[in-house]
């Protein structure tokens, strides 16, 4: 995470090209960022790292219901798990959920919980883009619009994982950002943190500007965190690529994938006015009859 000076931060570019001109994301492998993200994620009064757990139950409830009781699916991978509150969910409902997921902390609860309530869940701290998942899954869960935070490179390479790791028959559920999100979240925001906060273990001020490249449908989410005791300023950043169902399409088709099914919540929900969110389901190519 670089540090920035004030005429840095003045003169900041207001069209940033994700990935190109933005170098750093989120330091979700940090130890001590991983611990601050983990209080968001158990946080249930709000939905910002992981959804609140009445509407966690609801989409649970939908892809069980939807996707795994029909398919008989009985190994389930979570990518991107975070603290394992949708595969410990699946596991308590008799699914083998493993998880995985780059964050220490996050993996470390996950795994606690599992062990606490003796569930088949399995958790392991990896980088998605590294190498590929092993195979045996009759359900490949990727939520929360973090598919979008990858350059569309790294997510080929992750769908083609995903397709090897699929057994005949299996499902990748995808939750992405929608045109709506992004719409939603553009402009600037400041807030004060007289305690701490995910940026910090002290007081800061953060500055949070969201610039959203219509056109190109992608967006850079930039926190500029001002440390109150010292007025050092450190700057975070989040680039997304933005999908039509069209081009998800086509990014699925190249890892030999084939979308069955879209809709605007992982609710199962279609037609809302202006989603936040999009869901496309699919399998493997070979697996058309
Ligand atoms: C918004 S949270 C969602 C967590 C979880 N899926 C949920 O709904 O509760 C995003 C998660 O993506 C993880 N993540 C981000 N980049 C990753 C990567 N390259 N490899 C593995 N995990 C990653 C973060 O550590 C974080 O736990």
């Amino acid at each position: 995470m670089p540090i920035i000076n004030l005429p840095e931060l003045a003169n900041r570019n207001l069209s940033p090209v994700p990935w190109v001109d933005v170098k750093y994301n989120f330091p979700w492998h940090d130890t001590e960022f991983s611990k601050r993200m983990l209080s968001e994620h158990l946080d249930p009064t709000h939905n910002l790292a992981s959804r609140s757990p009445e509407v966690l139950r609801a989409q649970i409830d939908w892809i069980d219901e939807t996707w795994l009781k029909p398919g008989k699916a009985k190994v389930v991978l979570d990518l991107a798990c975070g603290p394992g509150l949708i595969a410990n969910e699946l596991a308590r409902r008799g699914y083998t959920a493993k998880g995985f997921d780059v964050a220490p902390a996050a993996i470390e609860y996950a795994r606690h919980t599992a062990s606490n309530e003796a569930l088949p869940a399995t958790y392991s701290q990896r980088d998605l883009r590294t190498t590929g998942y092993g195979a045996g899954y009759d359900a490949v869960i990727f939520n929360y619009g973090i598919p979008n935070s990858f350059i569309r490179d790294d997510l080929v390479k992750i769908m083609t994982y995903v397709r090897e790791s699929l057994n005949q028959g299996g499902v990748i559920i995808l939750e992405l950002n929608s045109i709506g999100y992004y719409r939603k979240n553009a402009g600037r925001t400041w807030h004060t943190v007289s305690d701490k906060g995910l940026f910090g273990e002290h007081p800061y001020l953060a500055l949070r500007e969201f610039i959203f490249d219509e056109p190109n449908n992608s967006a850079v989410e930039f926190h500029f965190v001002i440390d109150l005791e010292n007025t050092r300023i450190r700057e975070y950043s989040l680039c997304y690529q933005g999908y039509t169902s069209q081009n998800i399409g086509v990014l699925l088709d190249e890892c030999g994938l084939k979308i069955i099914a879209e809709c605007d919540s992982l609710t199962g929900e279609t037609e809302l006015k202006e989603p936040d969110m999009m869901v496309v389901v699919a399998n493997r190519i070979e697996d058309e009859p």
